[in-house]
């Protein structure tokens, strides 16, 4: 099939686009993995080294993957071969594509146990169970969660159908409507969250603990903070899988790539901020840890919620609202691979989802058995769902993100990258070339380079 005529579906207005892309960025990663990974590496330090690399690595890398979706017109596989060919380039590229479905199959199986967290929070908080928490209970509580394989199973089920049940039916169709105002409603009741930490927490604690850089924090483990971070800017983004330029590629013509880029980076960015100016702030003023790990916001935020009026509704809610975020994201993450799966086999896209949603649930109860029954299972002192979310996140996201960056910038050629971006304003596009061909993809290779040891 020619390019141009791969995907059909096209997003009906120009916000939607922006909105699904928020959709995708906006989840776990910021209000689960950014407060618990930034707790891990001491705070300020760690935010500083995520900010400078969503700036200089993400930003010019998100708009690569939106462009060669907008240009490619298919699921990333077929977008990268049709745009490979049209300049010339070896086949060999698709393999980003490749690269980028395995990514996101290992990332949604351990994503879909957390998110089936989030459904059972919200469960417990609707019934009550939250209510009058302290910080010993709310740790408690979490601790009988994770270690309950069942209920981790009924959960992780859960979401994953959810998940697949709007990926079957089409994306631009199934998330359109959703997405239209549960955001908004999230972001609100995020900053009723803050204000309430600025009464009740120690907020000033909280606020230095998150925006005064003191590197001294990273101690010996310098080069996994450094990677870690990066890291973290590529999952909270959605970068280097294709999930992005999945989304590029339901694009209308008309929309420009760059303000939407800088748009859904603002936003991601803002709420995972946000996110941290609430959480921190409880911690400190209930004697807790950063360094908790991922149950972090799980035993923090009951804790805010028991003190807050009507505590059990916003809990509720608030649980909620995560919950669709984190399947606004899940559903990016599985529609690579079956926007592919349908075009390659002609299967039809309830086919695809099956196929490539069972395989995920399947893996996904390894990753919740880590957590319980196979807990002895380890490598290099992980567990299998602490593995894959530092593998994925840290190596094959920021290696995608690499390859992508350069294909964007040394091979699609300028004429055709220009005529994409639907911009007017030369300066701006001199820019983004120079942070895609040269920044970027350098930028990506030291953080490893340090990672090792090398630099
Ligand atoms: N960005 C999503 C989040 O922050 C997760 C995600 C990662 C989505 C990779 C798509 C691709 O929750």
């Amino acid at each position: 099939m020619a390019h141009g005529e791969v995907i059909q579906g096209r997003w009906s207005n120009r916000m939607t686009f922006i909105l699904a892309a928020s959709g995708s960025a906006v989840g776990l990663g910021n209000i689960w993995r950014f407060p618990y990974t930034a707790g891990e590496y001491g705070g300020g330090a760690f935010v500083l080294v995520y900010l400078l690399c969503i700036a200089a690595i993400g930003l010019p890398i998100m708009a690569a993957e939106i462009m060669l979706g907008k240009r490619g017109r298919g699921s990333p596989v077929s977008a990268l071969t049709a745009l490979a060919r049209a300049h010339n380039a070896a086949g060999a590229w698709r393999s980003i594509g490749w690269l980028g479905m395995l990514t996101g199959a290992l990332i949604l199986s351990f994503y879909s146990v957390i998110g089936g967290w989030t459904l059972d929070y919200a469960v417990s908080a609707a019934a009550g169970r939250l209510a009058g928490l302290d910080a010993a209970r709310a740790h408690d509580l979490f601790s009988a969660m994770i270690g309950d394989p069942y209920r981790l199973f009924v959960s992780h089920t859960l979401f994953m159908g959810l998940a697949m049940l709007v990926v079957a039916r089409g994306v631009s169709g199934g998330l359109e409507r959703a997405i239209r105002w549960l955001m908004p409603t999230l972001f609100v009741l995020l900053i009723g969250l803050v204000v309430f930490a600025a009464q009740t927490g120690d907020f000033v604690r909280g606020l230095r603990y998150l925006f005064e850089p003191d590197f001294a924090a990273f101690g010996n483990r310098a080069g996994e903070a450094v990677l870690s971070a990066m890291g973290q800017a590529f999952f909270s983004l959605s970068l280097g899988m294709g999930a992005i330029m999945v989304y590029g590629a339901y694009m209308q013509e008309g929309t420009v790539v760059g303000r939407s880029t800088v748009l859904i980076a603002g936003i991601d960015t803002l709420v995972a901020l946000l996110a941290g100016m609430v959480v921190f702030p409880i911690v400190f003023a209930n004697g807790l840890e950063p360094a908790v790990g991922p149950g972090l916001i799980f035993e923090t935020l009951p804790i805010a919620f028991a003190e807050l009026p009507a505590g059990r509704l916003f809990a509720t809610l608030f649980f909620i609202l995560l919950m669709i975020a984190a399947w606004t994201s899940a559903i990016s993450v599985l529609e690579p691979a079956v926007a592919w799966l349908a075009e390659a086999t002609h299967a039809t896209r309830r086919r695809a989802t099956l196929l490539a949603g069972g395989t995920i649930w399947l893996l996904g109860i390894a990753c919740l058995l880590s957590l319980n029954n196979w807990s002895h299972i380890t490598l290099f002192g992980k567990g299998i769902l602490d593995l894959l979310d530092f593998v994925t996140s840290n190596v094959m996201l920021p290696l995608g993100g690499m390859l992508i960056a350069v294909f964007a910038g040394w091979v699609v050629s300028r004429s055709a990258t220009l005529e994409t971006f639907g911009i007017s304003d030369r300066f701006t596009f001199t820019a983004w070339r120079l942070l895609v061909r040269y920044v970027a993809p350098v930028g990506v290779a030291c953080v490893f380079a340090h990672a090792v040891g090398l630099l």
